[in-house]
């Protein structure tokens, strides 16, 4: 019995426990998995399968919320004039960037990522998914509806498209042209709706190559408190 009775509540039927080794076991799997994941900048234009895409974006929209409110939106772009446009406004904020927008500081950041202001892939890979964050919702009267944590919930649903994408065996580029107010332009999306990230997926190139970069160790970035 729920300790609200004015909500109705449903079993937590879903739930699997399992016993300790098998948890150890399961885990030491999907970690192995999702530390082979890379960052792409190289893609195939070979196609992939439209439900593949939309059952990872099934899981991404199984994320946590901040009140459950959902406040994401993608956009799968995969029409080569649409790709096109958005190529074109991307590399133009791409060159003010590079060449006067980013401190020098950021610049020495990217660095060792060889990244530049060409972006190929945005029309050779064949789904862009153009991620929003809904700043506040629309009722169907004109109303406001504020939103509680946007940006934190559609992070995490981000997080879970990438991850669902990597374990269907695709790559996956986290691009953030900046700014990208372009993508709700072309993509027709309201102003409530500020562009997140755009990424780029498909199958890597043939021969493609990623930065020979590392990751902290784990007690570089965790702390235990016992006591
Ligand atoms: C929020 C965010 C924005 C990023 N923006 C870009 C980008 O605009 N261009 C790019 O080439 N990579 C971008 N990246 C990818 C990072 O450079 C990459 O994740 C990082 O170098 C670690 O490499 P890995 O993903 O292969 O582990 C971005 C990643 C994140 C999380």
């Amino acid at each position: 019995m729920s300790s609200n009775d004015r909500y109705p509540t449903i079993p937590l039927g879903q739930y699997r426990e399992y016993p300790v080794a098998e948890m150890r076991e399961r885990l030491q799997a999907f970690y192995t998995d999702v530390a082979r994941r890379r960052t792409v900048r190289e893609f195939s234009s070979r196609p992939v399968p439209r439900d593949i895409i939309e059952t990872a974006l099934a899981a991404a929209g199984t994320a946590p919320s901040g009140a459950n409110l959902q406040p994401w939106h993608f956009v799968v772009v995969s029409g080569p004039e649409t790709k096109k446009r958005i190529r074109e406004a991307a590399e133009a904020e791409e060159r003010e960037f590079y060449s006067h927008r980013a401190s020098a500081e950021w610049l020495a950041a990217l660095e060792p990522l060889g990244t530049d202001d060409q972006k190929p892939f945005l029309e050779s890979a064949p789904y862009l998914v153009a991620v929003f964050m809904q700043k506040y919702g629309e009722l169907p009267d004109g109303r406001r509806m504020k939103h509680y944590y946007p940006a934190e919930s559609t992070g995490l649903a981000t997080g879970i498209l990438i991850t669902a994408l990597h374990h269907a065996g695709l790559a996956t580029l986290t691009h953030t042209p900046s700014p990208m107010k372009f993508l709700n332009e072309i993509l027709a999306r309201p102003k409530s709706e500020r562009p997140f990230l755009l990424l780029v997926v498909g199958y890597p190139a043939a021969g493609a190559t990623v930065p020979d970069i590392s990751r902290k160790a784990l007690e570089d970035f965790v702390s235990f408190v016992d006591p």
